[in-house]
């Protein structure tokens, strides 16, 4: 990261936390909801299948920079394959870097050749080892394996949603970021329980193992994106939703959080890592403050 970037969230920081500002600093763009696989757990994608045009995505991009926000994500349904004529997602991230955005993020499925050298980090979805995630997301782990090798940049961070299925893969997935050319990082988070995906959550007693687990495997030096002092709080979820500094636009509608803020209670179970230590961070929770910059130095 930039000394100029870290400065400026860390101003950013500092006057959200003494003045209790709500002002946001990270946004997510879904460009899609379209979508070449159909996930266990998934509740988002192709419900319109609609891919939104090139216009309304710059618009949305310039509306998220008006309003102070310099971390951008780009989400789905499947980002790689949103496209308007020409433009495809690697221009959409040419194009966020240029307009200011610091750091831009885009999360995908992998099953897409990987040639996207601008993005700051490319989560890239590896929901367990090669059974738990064929299981999950189809016969598709094999394909992901070749795009990482294949990549044309070393800026992908693993992203896997922990449920009932694959809790047992934690170190296996750990063992492929450290070990894989390209990788960083692998961040995890818990399946958070949409309707009719409620039967793969994890019990509080699973996610204290895990999140044990996870520490062992940070204490051993594998590459882990996550926040070992926010686990108690997800684990308990004891952390504010939802959180203010993010805020998600999905066809011109915007939502604090996430998308899923519209239903009812989903937040007192919410299992994404990065809503509870964000919010933990803009509440000025100094334990997490200092292991987010840690964390963030090392890997972006
Ligand atoms: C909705 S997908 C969109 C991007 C891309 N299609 C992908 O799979 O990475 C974004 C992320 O949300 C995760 N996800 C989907 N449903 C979830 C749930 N119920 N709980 C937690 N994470 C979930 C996916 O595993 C994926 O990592
Ligand atoms: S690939 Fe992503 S958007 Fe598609 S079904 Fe799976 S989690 Fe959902
Ligand atoms: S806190 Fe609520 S709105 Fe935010 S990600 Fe979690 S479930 Fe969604």
């Amino acid at each position: 990261m930039k000394l100029t970037t870290f400065l400026r969230f860390s101003a950013f920081g500092l006057s959200t936390i003494l003045f209790q500002k709500k002002k946001p600093i990270l946004g997510t763009i879904i460009l899609t909801d379209k979508c070449n696989l159909s996930c266990k757990h998934c509740a988002v994608n192709n419900i319109t299948s609609v891919i939104y045009p090139y216009h309304q995505i710059k618009h949305e991009m310039k509306i998220l920079y008006k309003q102070g926000i310099r971390i951008l994500f780009f989400c789905g349904g499947e980002t790689f394959l949103w496209q308007d004529g020409e433009k495809n997602v690697r221009d959409l991230v040419r194009e966020a870097k240029e307009m200011g955005f610091l750091i831009v993020n885009v999360v995908t499925n992998g099953t897409f050749p990987l040639e996207l050298p601008e993005a700051d980090l490319i989560l890239l979805s590896l929901d367990g080892g090669k059974e738990n995630h064929n299981l999950i997301r189809g016969d598709t782990f094999d394909t992901i394996m070749n795009n990482i090798e294949t990549a044309v940049s070393d800026n992908i961070c693993l992203y896997m949603a922990i449920n009932k299925i694959n809790k047992g893969d934690l170190k296996e997935v750990c063992t492929i970021a450290k070990h894989m050319k390209n990788i960083r990082a692998v961040s995890f988070n818990f399946h958070t329980p949409y309707p009719n995906t409620e039967s793969l959550s994890l019990s509080k007693e699973e996610k204290k193992i895990c999140c044990e687990e996870i520490s062992e495997l940070l204490r051993q030096g594998y590459p882990i994106f996550n926040l070992k002092s926010a686990f108690d709080y997800i684990i308990h979820n004891s952390f504010p939703t939802p959180c203010y500094q993010c805020v998600v636009m999905e066809n011109g509608q915007q939502s604090i959080c996430g998308r899923c803020v519209e239903i009812k209670n989903l937040c007192n179970k919410c299992g994404y890592f990065f809503a509870a230590e964000y919010a933990l961070v803009f509440k000025g929770n100094f334990r997490v403050i200092v292991d987010m910059l840690k964390t963030y130095l090392k890997y972006i």
